[in-house]
């Protein structure tokens, strides 16, 4: 079992460092969601289908990512507050690569 440390700062501009493991096929949507760094019911609105951008995230470190999938892509060319570095928190599945990810929550629609 691998675990990758990863920054994630929620809402409120506070960073935290959590562990996610990296064989439960947990994305990094569900990583937030288990350590509760936004509130119920704001975030995974879609179950991960890419379908809500709730779990839109703004990428801060050069951490090669998997390429956006035409959904991904979609769903972020209708959102709010996209950037250049805007991606899908569901869409990140947690893999040994993204060992030192950093991201921030972007804010609720
Ligand atoms: S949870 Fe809905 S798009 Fe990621």
């Amino acid at each position: 079992m691998e675990d990758i440390n990863i920054k994630i700062t929620d809402r409120d501009g506070v960073t935290h460092e959590v562990v996610a493991p990296t064989d439960m096929a947990m994305n990094l949507m569900e990583v937030v969601r288990s350590y509760e760094l936004a509130e119920e019911g704001t975030i995974g609105i879609c179950g991960g289908m890419a379908m809500c951008a709730s779990c839109q995230c703004y990428i801060l470190s050069d951490t090669e990512l998997p390429d956006m999938s035409d959904d991904e892509e979609a769903m972020l060319s209708e959102a709010f507050n996209v950037k250049p570095n805007s991606r899908l928190g569901c869409q990140i599945q947690m893999t040994p690569e993204l060992e030192g990810l950093e991201v921030v929550l972007a804010p609720e629609e």
